[in-house]
């Protein structure tokens, strides 16, 4: 899409950023991370990070987005006149494509998965021989390489093409429709045997259960589920008309976003207590435990495949908003450069990805810091980058933008008081970065005694 092309209708635009931030952060990501960092107390914390930090931020790339009708790098070029400050934009850039060559590999174990269900491999199997299939599936270098292909072709082709319109139309019917299946689910997942253990290990916090790493997982978690930190939702607002109402769009996405998640995790932990499985068993959870939860319910199997294209799809939105800011920023919004670059993009992000591809198979063993490839990209992605841009958009837009700009901005398409502007001003300002930061020398022991 070009800078001069907008939005069609608000609710496209809604849609667009809701696509953005729901997929596999909310859906996959969410319930290994909660069932690795404590249960309740890790989903507590993620809301209040959410609503304390990840709220404002969301709102403040939405204003200087729309303010500044670019890219994400020369957005920040363009509101302030020191050109310095671009470097946000290509941090936020380089972050995609880390998080896209893990990302997509994720997004080819659900197109795996589909292809599964027509050969049957999933009938009538017992929860551990779901678990090894799955362990067979990802193992497989040829197969799993392949479908991530397949995964970053579908975006590719889809960017290049400049149809995200049809995206923004198609996402009206599977939104709902994921919500749906999700409810279903849930309702199947609650009766099972055992169930309230599972609800209990989600919804009732224990304290003591939280480390210095879980709570910094939280906090990469609150901003990875909302595409924060890396100028996506800036590059989306600057597609964006005036009259649109920014914090009212802000409150729809995250809602949206904590009610998916919410499904999610009550979708699974129920099975997973009900099974006897492990709560902390990692990327490989809901492959593992929806299948197995699927196949207790009627005509399971055709649900678990509508679940499964939801998914992919939900996946998809979401990676079409990385490769999207990618090609913004190296065209600078130039048609005629789209095609050519978005094509490079994806394969050189491919090309990237394949160590992690290969975390689940051929290279298990080969660990840096303790982490396969894998588990270090979506590490360094999700808690370093993500919090990292997260913190220097926080300080860009309090710090560097004049308040009188931000509140004009702010009001175009809202009726905001000033009370509201100054909380807002107040927790971007001074809490987001103080936040972040405290989180990060935590983690580094700084307040260990
Ligand atoms: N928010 C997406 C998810 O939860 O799956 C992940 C994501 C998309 C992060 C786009 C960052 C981004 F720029």
């Amino acid at each position: 899409m070009s800078q001069q092309e907008q939005w069609k209708s608000k609710l496209g635009f809604i849609l667009a950023a809701a696509g953005s931030a729901i997929g596999l952060g909310a859906i996959w990501k969410f319930p290994y991370v909660a069932g690795t960092g404590g249960g309740g107390a890790f989903f507590l914390l993620f809301l209040v990070f959410t609503f304390v930090l990840g709220m404002p931020l969301l709102l403040g790339e939405f204003i200087i987005g729309r303010r500044g009708q670019s890219d994400p790098v020369n957005t920040y070029r363009k509101l302030t006149d020191n050109p310095k400050w671009s470097l946000i934009g290509k941090l936020g850039v380089f972050t995609c494509f880390m998080l896209l060559s893990f990302y997509s590999v994720v997004g080819g174990w659900i197109i795996l998965y589909i292809l599964k269900i027509f050969t049957g491999a999933f009938n009538g199997l017992t929860q551990d021989q779901y678990g090894a299939l799955f362990g067979e599936i990802i193992a497989n270098p040829l197969t799993t390489l392949t479908a991530q292909l397949v995964f970053l072709f579908i975006t590719i082709l889809v960017v290049a093409k400049g149809v995200q319109k049809g995206i923004e139309v198609a996402s009206k019917v599977m939104m709902p429709a994921l919500l749906i299946l999700f409810i279903g689910l849930v309702i199947r997942s609650l009766s099972l045997e055992g169930a309230m253990d599972g609800v209990e290990f989600l919804l009732v916090p224990d304290f003591s259960k939280l480390t210095s790493e879980s709570i910094l997982f939280a906090l990469g978690q609150s901003f990875f589920t909302l595409s924060l930190g890396v100028s996506v939702m800036v590059t989306y607002a600057s597609y964006l008309p005036k009259k649109q109402n920014l914090p009212q769009s802000a409150i729809s996405i995250i809602a949206l976003n904590i009610v998916i998640a919410l499904l999610a995790g009550l979708a699974i932990f129920p099975g997973v207590f009900s099974f006897d499985l492990e709560p902390n068993a990692g990327p490989v959870l809901i492959f593992s435990v929806l299948p197995a939860v699927f196949n207790q319910m009627p005509f399971g199997m055709y649900f678990f495949l509508a679940f499964l294209i939801l998914f992919l799809f939900a996946a998809l939105t979401s990676a079409f908003s990385m490769v999207e800011i990618i090609v913004a920023a190296v065209t600078k919004n130039k048609q005629e450069k789209r095609k050519k670059t978005t094509w490079i993009v994806g394969i050189l992000i491919f090309v990237v990805g394949i160590p992690s591809c290969l975390s689940y198979g051929v290279l298990a063993d080969v660990k840096l810091f303790d982490k396969t490839f894998f588990d270090l990209v979506d590490f360094a992605v999700s808690n370093v980058l993500m919090p990292l841009g997260a913190l220097l958009i926080a300080i860009f837009v309090s710090r560097k933008v004049s308040k009188d700009v931000l509140y004009e901005e702010l009001r175009q398409g809202s009726r905001i008081s000033q009370s509201f502007f100054s909380i807002w001003y107040f927790l971007l300002k001074y809490v987001t970065p103080i936040a972040i930061i405290v989180v990060f020398l935590d983690v580094l022991g700084l307040f260990k005694w």
